[in-house]
């Protein structure tokens, strides 16, 4: 197969925005029609909170939140002091008895309306299963981060003393890849579960990084991680009940002193269109946590990680570095 060429913790060759905007105007659409096909606008035409219109759509209120927060960003709805009411726009266009209601413009159209409708019902279980960690579902992750995510951890996390460093839950393995392209002295170690990790590999082969960039199958929560690692990657694995539990089994892997590196979306980042779609997205998709970064200081701090820091952000997207204390801090 022929060698990528592609520096992975550099910005994308060719920029993806035309597509990568369309794509997101195609999720501002699904949220309008949504929200046409359960009434808002035409309840909202007095204000109210997201609790208060939850209450009379019978629909989940913290989903309802993060709905009405991107279609104030769409022109749809205004937000004054936590109550949200429609536009002169909405009024005009949205609402059935209006003579140039445009509500037949929006349908749902896709799979994605689909899963926001579903994880606005009441009936959908809060908790959803861990997914199926296909070949396919992990390309698609390795692709969304490679356009900039990657690159903006890469970037905030300064590797160049550091001699080892753990994946964990490193999935289509860009990340280790990129990491060891930027620091030709670091010999990574992947780890995952035993089918993902050989997917990885393929694409470790790819970039020629075989001898720097290993893959080790297993399973985070029940087996040995390994030791000895300067740094740990944590890249959108420390989710729910995996939290405390590899929080405590990184703390016994990393030397003293050695760097945490977490990526995780968080709730407290700028309040723009961009972002309400991403937040509302990761609701859709069925995941429920957006802890704040003084929240994940929290967490960092009671199980031994010192002076986290928010060291980048991209999007809803933050890369947060913390150091391990002594064996026992
Ligand atoms: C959301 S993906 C993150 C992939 C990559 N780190 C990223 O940020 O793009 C979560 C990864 O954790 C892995 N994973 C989930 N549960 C695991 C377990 N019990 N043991 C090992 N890996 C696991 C999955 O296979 C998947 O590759």
């Amino acid at each position: 197969m022929e060698k990528i060429g592609q520096t992975l913790y550099q910005p994308l060759e060719i920029d993806p925005t035309p597509l990568t905007a369309l794509s997101q105007n195609r999720q501002i659409y699904e949220a309008v029609s949504v929200a046409v096909s359960l009434g808002v606008f035409k309840h909202l035409r007095t204000p109210g909170t997201p609790g208060e219109l939850a209450g009379k759509l019978a629909i989940d209120g913290d989903v309802a939140y993060y709905l009405l927060k991107l279609l104030a960003h769409a022109g749809c709805l205004t937000e004054d002091r936590g109550k949200f009411s429609a536009t002169p726009l909405a009024d005009a266009y949205l609402h059935e008895d209006s003579p140039f209601y445009l509500g037949h413009e929006f349908t749902l159209t896709c799979e994605y309306g689909r899963q926001l409708l579903a994880a606005l019902s009441p009936q959908t279980p809060r908790n959803t299963p861990e997914p199926e960690w296909t070949r396919e579902r992990l390309r698609q992750i390795g692709v969304f981060g490679m356009m900039g995510s990657i690159q903006s951890t890469v970037e905030a996390a300064e590797l160049s003393a550091a001699r080892r460093l753990l994946d964990l839950g490193g999935g289509h393995g860009f990340y280790s890849i990129a990491f060891a392209q930027k620091y030709p002295q670091l010999e990574v170690t992947l780890f995952d579960l035993p089918h993902v990790a050989s997917y990885a590999d393929n694409f470790v082969r790819e970039f020629s990084l075989q001898q720097r960039v290993h893959t080790r199958g297993g399973d985070f929560l029940a087996d040995d991680i390994g030791h000895g690692f300067d740094a740990v990657l944590c890249a959108n694995v420390l989710h729910s009940n995996k939290r405390d539990v590899l929080l405590v089994k990184i703390r016994q892997a990393i030397n003293p002193g050695g760097q945490l590196i977490i990526k995780t979306r968080i709730g407290d980042v700028a309040d723009n269109l961009e972002n309400a779609a991403t937040k509302l997205l990761w609701q859709a998709k069925g995941g429920r946590e957006l802890f704040s970064f003084a929240e994940w200081q929290g967490f960092l701090a009671s199980h031994g990680f010192r002076n986290a820091e928010l060291a980048g952000i991209s999007g809803i997207y933050a890369t947060i570095i913390a150091q391990a204390g002594g064996n026992d801090g």
